[in-house]
């Protein structure tokens, strides 16, 4: 029996449905309040990859897993790495890819983090950086792992403080090349109304102001190399990080 190919026409009506779902104020709200909820069992940090904990929610997962495969990057620069898991996580896409790196940066890499990961199979594939993210220092041992002419992508996912951000985007921002994403972790916590309803299971908490999704609409007032990629960040409920992916647009 032949089938009529339908590829493009299903791709087609999951860019419709998630550009729709981004305009449904009603299903956000409902995925916040949910969110709410499952924070109070510390959602976020109840999974692993591939053996390794890694803090994100899994419509996160998922959608890292969306960007990287299609843009394929030479880099992938992790700013807090915390057990690992998402670098784990990233290298095992850059695996299978078949070419890449990913380069994590934590202000504190304690030395059962980093046993996990130097043992596990992917580590060839990661280098750790202990220090800031944002000082000259750092900066300086990042770029010195990128080879030239390389693809860079970045998931900012360290302090969440506003300045802390809008540091980081204006240090890592310039390393993303054309094509590729910079992901802004935890935007969510701009989104509460009030704080109040502001997910608080954390070391630290954010109130809406001083956290990620301010900082990334700062800068972009600043820049016009990165976009929001509307179509991945309409489907993003259940996420931790809405409107948190970025395209590169500019040189
Ligand atoms: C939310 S966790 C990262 C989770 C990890 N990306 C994952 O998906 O499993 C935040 C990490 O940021 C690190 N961190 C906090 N402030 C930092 C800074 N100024 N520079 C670098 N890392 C920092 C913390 O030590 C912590 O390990």
């Amino acid at each position: 029996m032949t089938t009529k190919d339908d590829r493009l026409e299903f791709e087609a009506r999951k860019r419709e449905m998630s550009l729709a779902l981004g305009n449904d104020e009603d299903a956000f709200q409902q995925s916040l309040n949910t969110l709410l909820t499952l924070d109070k069992y510390d959602y976020a940090y109840l999974w692993s990859w591939m053996g390794v904990p890694i803090i994100q929610m899994p419509a996160d997962v998922i959608a890292t897993q969306e960007v990287i495969w299609n843009t394929k990057p030479d880099v992938i620069i992790e700013t807090g790495v915390a057990r690992g898991g998402s670098m784990i996580f990233m290298a095992s896409l850059l695996k299978v890819i078949g070419k890449g790196k990913v380069i994590g940066v934590d202000i504190d890499i304690r030395a059962h983090n980093r046993d996990t990961v130097e043992k596990h199979p992917l580590s060839p594939l990661i280098t750790l950086i202990e220090g800031p993210s944002t000082t000259a220092e750092t900066l300086a041992k990042v770029k010195a792992e990128i080879p030239a002419g390389a693809s860079v992508m970045v998931v900012l996912d360290s302090d969440h403080s506003r300045d802390h951000v809008l540091d980081e985007l204006r240090c890592y921002g310039p390393l993303v090349t054309e094509g590729q994403y910079i992901v802004v972790a935890d935007t969510l916590l701009g989104y509460g109304k009030d704080t109040a309803l502001t997910p608080n299971r954390r070391s630290k908490i954010w109130h809406p102001g001083d956290e990620p999704y301010t900082a990334l609409n700062m800068y972009l007032e600043e820049t016009d190399r990165f976009e929001t990629d509307e179509a991945l960040n309409g489907k993003l409920v259940l996420s931790s990080s809405p409107g948190g992916y970025l395209k590169c647009v500019g040189k």
